[in-house]
């Protein structure tokens, strides 16, 4: 196969001052150029969160196990290899209880007495009971343990602003109030404190069949009344966003919605074929292969076309994007509950967490916050769980490899590549992001989503530095993945492949890899 090297912007980044936008013109290789100076915006680390739905085996049977339970090591239920491997990704929040759950949800009866509680079923996924043993009080104190902040989606669409209200002063009123004193019979004493509420899920579809104007009107009534009581930090509301390309609905919102109501705006957009044929998680084809990237790489145009959009009603960029699900999507493993959404975790999945996060960091001016979906056992899972069993996906090691973006400066870079094509379509084959964090050590992702040719990457640095270190996670065949038989054989390594030449670096990036790089000072 022939390489193809197109004339191309890759990205474009919204980076104020020290913006690099041009055009980029014809290259023998992909070439990566450093702005100057790294810019003066953080990577939140908020752009590496996660999400936990009641869905499938996410919440029962993925992250808890129950207080009874004694084959498997757990905290109040929650399982410890869980709570391990998640710290170990610096985990910053989390989002529960859904997703479309979350419009059928009613806290209050999954607080209290767990042999009280209503058992309730799950109308959204497979129709099961529930016995809400999982609760308030258990996501949040398993919030504590992983050290993540959490991020909680509010009923909308079956809910009362009352409701939701309540629910509020209940985690957050530190003084004396019905709900507050209400938490306290409950045993728990001083509030959680919690920053990130969303104002209810996909309101266009699941969450209400709202249409955007309804819905900004619904926002500010529930928005009013979402109070701060003493969360010394502020509350922090995430207006329900578009599907995927509907830029209508963050326009109306952006313009109906009174900014001092709106701390972000939502957006969902998964890698998937065709919705009514999604195609296997590990049995696919190339074609299969190549359109799963074309839908990842979609995000691309999504996020500078919705930012845009906010630009003009939100030049400072005081509202954030927040992309509180994406990942990729197939069909469930065969055997498996439909409703379940479970599915394997492949090479291909890698491929989409390293552009997606790319695209994020690129991007961190406006998107501040980003939720992959899901965490265990659901959809892109970074952890599945099979009874004492655990294994850590390929996903997993791309965020983990990532983390070190967490909280540092972007520092924007205009990329040069050559495509993966298939067929007359094309996408980019090489994806990139830098930042330089607090200890002064740069790091570079860089992702070759081509699946049968290598790219050899010239990047031209802002200075010269002493040393680089890096890191790949690569396999024989993309189809490979992690099984509770094998749950290491995809796994990061160390990465030889990269040379510094005075500034300059050269990488040797093989098919389907992702590399992190660490450059120390001169
Ligand atoms: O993540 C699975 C589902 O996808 C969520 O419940 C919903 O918000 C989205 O459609």
């Amino acid at each position: 196969m022939t390489l193809h090297l197109r004339k191309q912007l890759v990205s474009i980044l919204a980076c104020g001052a020290t913006c690099l936008t041009a055009e980029v013109g014809f290259s023998q290789q992909p070439i990566v150029t450093f702005s100057n100076q790294p810019s003066d915006i953080t990577i939140s680390r908020h752009i590496y969160g996660h999400f936990a739905e009641h869905l499938g085996r996410c919440i029962y049977d993925g992250f808890y196990v129950g207080e009874n339970n004694t084959t498997v090591q757990h905290t109040a239920g929650v399982r410890n290899d869980v709570v391990e491997a998640l710290r170990k990704l610096n985990i910053p929040n989390l989002r529960w209880p859904g997703g479309c759950f979350a419009d059928t949800y009613h806290w209050k009866d999954g607080i209290g007495p767990k042999e009280s509680r209503p058992a309730i079923v799950n109308t959204w996924w497979g129709g099961v009971t529930e016995d809400n043993s999982f609760g308030t009080h258990d996501f949040l104190d398993m919030c504590e343990l992983l050290g993540a902040e959490p991020y909680l989606a509010g009923n909308v669409a079956t809910g009362e602003v009352q409701e939701l209200a309540d629910w509020v002063q209940y985690v957050n009123h530190g003084g004396r109030s019905p709900m507050a004193d209400l938490r306290r019979e409950n045993g728990r004493d001083e509030p959680w404190d919690v920053k990130y509420w969303g104002v209810g899920n996909e309101a266009w579809g699941c969450g209400g069949n709202m249409t955007p104007n309804y819905y900004a009107d619904v926002y500010r009534r529930y928005a009013t009344f979402m109070a701060d009581w003493n969360n010394s930090g502020g509350i922090f509301r995430i207006a329900s966003g578009a599907n995927s390309g509907d830029y209508n609905w963050t326009e109306t919102l952006m313009k109906n919605i009174p900014h001092h109501l709106l701390e972000g705006v939502a957006l969902h957009h998964y890698a998937v074929i065709d919705w009514s044929n999604k195609g296997p998680s590990t049995t696919f084809s190339e074609e299969q292969y190549f359109r799963t990237m074309k839908s990842a790489w979609h995000m691309e145009e999504l996020v500078r076309k919705h930012s845009a959009i906010m630009d003009k009603y939100d030049p400072d960029k005081n509202v954030a994007l927040v992309v509180d699900e994406w990942g990729g999507w197939y069909d469930v493993e065969p055997g498996t509950n439909p409703g379940f959404l479970f599915q394997q975790n492949t090479m291909r999945d890698a491929m989409i967490a390293g552009i997606t996060l790319n695209i994020f960091n690129n991007h961190a001016a406006r998107v501040r916050m980003a939720n992959l979906a899901q965490t265990i056992n659901v959809l892109q899972a970074v952890i599945l769980t099979e009874g004492e069993k655990m294994l850590l996906t390929p996903t997993y090691h791309v965020m983990e490899m990532y983390k070190v973006h967490q909280d540092a400066r972007l520092i924007p870079v205009e990329v040069q590549t050559g495509v993966y094509k298939f067929g007359d379509e094309e996408v980019p084959a090489v994806s990139v992001s830098a930042s330089l964090d607090s200890l002064g050590n740069t790091h570079i992702s860089l992702v070759n989503i081509h699946p049968t040719e290598e790219q050899r990457v010239t990047v031209n640095l802002d200075k010269t530095y002493g040393k680089v270190e890096g890191r790949v996670l690569t396999s024989g065949d993309l189809k490979d993945h992690n099984t509770f038989e094998h749950p290491d054989r995809i796994q990061p390594a160390v990465f030889n492949d990269a040379q510094l030449k005075d500034k300059m670096l050269d990488v040797r990036l093989a098919p389907f890899t992702v590399v992190v790089l660490t450059l120390h000072g001169s």
